[in-house]
């Protein structure tokens, strides 16, 4: 494989200006025809008279003519190259017919059939599988489209103009790049509404989904009505057209796509009812609603100029939706997930051989780069910038932003010189938070003199793959101090690390204090300071940040779960103690209690003892993990029964953040008292649940002691004929295997007639959740690694991308023991030695095995 890789260095703009395109499609499963004219002209930003050079794969040419004279030009494998000698030097229009197979596309890129439905989906390149194209974010262009099909619903971006007997035209007035774009037609349902603007407009909203989903739109629908509300009051943004579409397909390779005025959706990001959908359902479908939406400000008005700059619309996209989902529920919870999900997905990734920086400077396959460093870090990096620069020049710094870039495909230069002007600050150091991958540590010790507290900050930056060393960042540490009694005594405030090593002193207190440090994990940093359990129990029972609060909890169960996995020690009795205390706590939310309860995770443990220098054993880690749990159901056993009846929400199922928390403590509760009662209490659950959060909620408590077998027949007898819940019982089972069993089952479940592997969610079910299930995955045969290589390259055949994405499963081997390396490794190098492997597969295994 001889891949050339693209770097951001050569960066060139287009050598022409394209301000208007007219595509026309007639649609038909083995033989669309697509139709183009482009009106170029000549690009005054590039010097001399270059070629004309247009993108396109698996297209087949049936005319090419320039202004009205044919052409006799030959593509190659990746596009099309009309010599300058062919250029007029003023504007031109270049007409093109191609013909396409939707119904052959697998890949799902460019335009597809799912389910009897045409869509399309462009981003990163596949509008290139469409027509003949400049297919690069900088060029930017105003669309008007013509479907022809035999189907009643024809839609793309922007406003409809004309219809009439099978056919549709539209009219996007705001200039795209082509991954924007958008076509979608069949016999779809809408489920509609209206949103009036603040300024007095009135949008008409819909939600396309097959015959029999309309009836599952309402929460989605009433999502996208407090988004559009949000970014008006919380950013100022107003939407822009008369119209806003969202569409629902079942077979889609990522969670949703924020095409101009036609967002196109993963169903599962939509389609949601009480008794299908969980809470936490709910909760992603609220956020990935407003993050599709967020983007028609950031990302489609302002986009970027070339995919290197991939973080600047979805690092603040993500930010932007977590803000906004604090908002709408609760921001502490909020924050505590995000930094959880930061650590398993982005800390795991950026300490491994993918790891890159949040602007990448080399890829092979751009879609190998849609990754938790670019969205979730990126999201860090801007919550950083806000907390350096403060929240009212955070406000102006974006409101420049806005006015300077509409309407431009912008870089990260671009967003931090809008800061730098804002506040008059140099952001050069911040900036190596995009350059550089890899996470820093943050080593601190302290001592007291005198009434004088002093902090000693260092900080580490470990190598990662083509950067060896690096140079200091700078780091924002928001502090606040206790004293002994756990008083406040100093507010937070932030300090910014910007060398290696720092000392911070605070003079004139009565008594040492307690450091509460990283508050609202203020950087995204590995900190690591020796904490006396005394120390975290008290920032437990009394620090006023939320966000450090949960983390005392969770280091001591770290240290706690790492001595019983590397010396055998019994459950620690300080941090059973302080559970039982936050369980009975009714000062504090339930949703908060739920996660405090949560035992840290196994791929987080394994993470952390390969970071303190240990081998992890995945079978000894599932070992103490179990025995931990067994220890707190124990010592909860006398609370457990009130804790569930407490929490017991009676009443009709709402799925707002104050009726989700209790039901996540109640969950939390009957999942230990399942390990008392042998699942007693969770059949019964099971049994009686009106709605998908205790269904599956009981399910997994009877799943995790071995007996969930009963409960997953009556459950697949139920919900057999609704693909997203069955999505659920595949994973499940998976997900909550023993170890020695999880491979076994898993191959059985991809001989269940319901396991269609060409539908990306529930390949990501069975697939995703094996590796998900860190003893399984990992269990010394090696079994779990075989089936998942073997089921990744049959995938690949068919759904590069897809497949590479999986791949990520194998991106920890260097963490473990020699065998499992070796085992890891020969699978890779298997891959990578076959024929006809994708270029998307071919760059993650090469970049994995190093
Ligand atoms: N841009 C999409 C999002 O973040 C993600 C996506 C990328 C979807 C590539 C499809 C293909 O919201
Ligand atoms: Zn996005």
């Amino acid at each position: 494989m001889t891949e050339t890789a693209i770097r951001l260095a050569d960066y060139q703009p287009f050598s022409h200006l394209l301000p208007e395109v007219d595509l026309t499609f007639r649609l038909s499963p083995d033989a669309t025809r697509v139709s183009a004219r482009l009106h170029f002209a000549p690009n005054p930003g590039r010097a001399g008279h270059p070629d004309l050079r247009l993108d396109g794969e698996g297209l087949r040419l049936l005319s090419i003519s320039l202004d009205g004279k044919q052409l006799d030009l030959t593509p190659d494998a990746q596009g099309l190259t009309i010599p300058a000698a062919l250029l007029p030097n003023r504007p031109f229009t270049l007409q093109t017919e191609v013909e396409i197979a939707p119904a052959a596309n697998t890949a799902l890129e460019g335009l597809y059939i799912s389910n009897g439905m045409y869509c399309t989906q462009c981003e990163a390149e596949g509008f290139r599988k469409i027509t003949f194209y400049p297919d690069r974010p900088d060029v930017m262009a105003r669309f008007s489209v013509r479907i022809e099909a035999d189907l009643p619903v024809k839609l793309s971006n922007g406003n409809p103009t004309a219809q009439g007997p099978g056919w549709a035209e539209w009219h996007d007035p705001w200039p795209k790049p082509a991954y924007l774009f958008a076509l979608v037609a069949g016999d779809l349902r809408a489920h509609s509404d209206s949103f009036t603007t603040m300024s007095g407009r009135e949008v008409a909203l819909n939600i396309w989904v097959r015959p029999g989903d309309e009836t599952r739109c309402g929460y989605a629908m009433g999502a996208l009505q407090r988004a559009m509300r949000w970014d008006e009051t919380a950013y100022g943004r107003e939407y822009d057209l008369d119209l806003f579409n969202i569409v629902a397909v079942d077979d889609f390779n990522m969670g949703a796509m924020e095409n101009k005025g036609l967002n196109i959706f993963n169903s599962r990001y939509v389609l949601a009812l009480p008794e299908t959908a969980t809470d936490d359902d709910f909760a992603r479908i609220e956020a990935i609603i407003a993050h599709e939406y967020f983007h028609n400000w950031t990302g489609n008005r302002i986009t970027c100029r070339d995919w290197f700059q991939l973080c600047l619309k979805e690092g603040l996209t993500v930010f932007r939706d977590q803000q906004f989902s604090g908002d709408m529920r609760s921001q502490a919870v909020k924050r505590i997930e995000d930094v959880a999900l930061l650590r398993a997905r982005q800390f795991r990734e950026d300490g491994g051989p993918l790891a890159h920086p949040v602007r990448p400077d080399t890829y092979v396959e751009i879609n190998n780069f849609y990754t938790a460093t670019v969205y979730e870090k990126g999201a860090e990096v801007i919550g950083m910038l806000k907390l350096l620069v403060g929240d009212a020049d955070y406000a102006r710094a974006l409101d420049l932003y806005f006015a300077r870039h509409d309407g431009q495909a912008a870089t990260i230069e671009d967003w931090l010189k809008v800061f730098e002007d804002t506040t008059g600050r140099d952001l050069a150091q911040f900036k190596r938070w995009y350059t550089e991958a890899g996470t820093p540590r943050l080593k601190v010790t302290d001592d007291w003199q005198e009434g004088t507290y002093t902090l000693h900050l260092q900080q580490d930056l470990p190598p990662t793959p083509g950067q060896p060393t690096k140079a200091p960042k700078l780091i924002p540490v928001a502090l606040g101090l206790l004293n002994p009694n756990g008083d406040e005594v100093l507010p937070t405030v932030v300090l910014e690390l910007s060398q290696t090593r720092q000392s911070f002193s605070f003079p004139g207190l009565a008594s040492r204090p307690v450091p509460s440090l990283l508050r609202g994990f203020s950087a995204p940093v590995i900190l690591e300071r020796e904490t006396p359990a005394a120390e975290r129990a008290l920032l437990l029972a009394h620090d006023t940040d939320p966000f450090n609060k949960w983390e005392a909890g969770r280091a001591l169960a770290k240290d706690a779960l790492a001595r019983m996995i590397l010396d055998g020690a019994e459950a620690s009795r300080d941090w059973l103690d302080a559970m039982a205390r936050v369980a009975q706590d009714d000062s504090l939310d339930p949703a908060f209690r739920a996660l405090a309860l949560r035992l840290p995770g196994e791929d987080d443990m394994a993470q952390t003892l390969h970071a303190a220098g240990h081998v992890p054993d995945p079978a000894a880690i599932h070992a103490a993990r179990t025995r931990m749990t067994q220890a707190l159901a124990q010592t909860l056993a006398p609370n457990l029964h009130a804790l569930i009846a407490r929490h017991s929400t009676p009443g009709p199922y709402s799925s707002d953040a104050a009726a989700a928390g209790p039901r996540a403590l109640r969950l939390a509760a009957l999942a230990l008292q399942s390990r008392l009662d042998a699942g007693a209490a969770a059949a019964a659950l099971a049994a009686a649940a009106d709605n998908m959060t205790d269904q599956i909620g009981a399910l997994s408590c009877l799943l995790e002691i071995g007996k969930g077998q009963p409960e997953l027949d009556r459950f697949a007898a139920r919900w057999s004929g609704d693909r997203l819940v069955m999505d659920k019982w595949f994973g499940l089972q998976i997900g909550l295997a023993a170890p020695d069993q999880a491979a076994a089952v898993t191959e059985r479940l991809t001989r269940h007639p319901l396991f269609d592997w060409k539908n990306p969610n529930r390949f990501r079910a069975v697939f995703g959740a094996l590796a998900a299930n860190h003893a399984g995955f990992h269990q010394a045969s090696g079994a779990a690694y075989r089936l998942t290589a073997d089921w990744l390259l049959k995938l690949d055949a068919l759904n590069p991308q897809s497949a590479a994405r999986m791949s990520t499963a194998f991106e920890t081997w260097a963490r473990y023991d020699a065998d499992r390396q070796g085992m890891i490794r020969a699978e890779l190098s298997r891959m990578l030695a076959t024929q006809g492997l994708s270029r998307d597969l071919a760059e993650m295994a090469g970049r994995m095995l190093g």
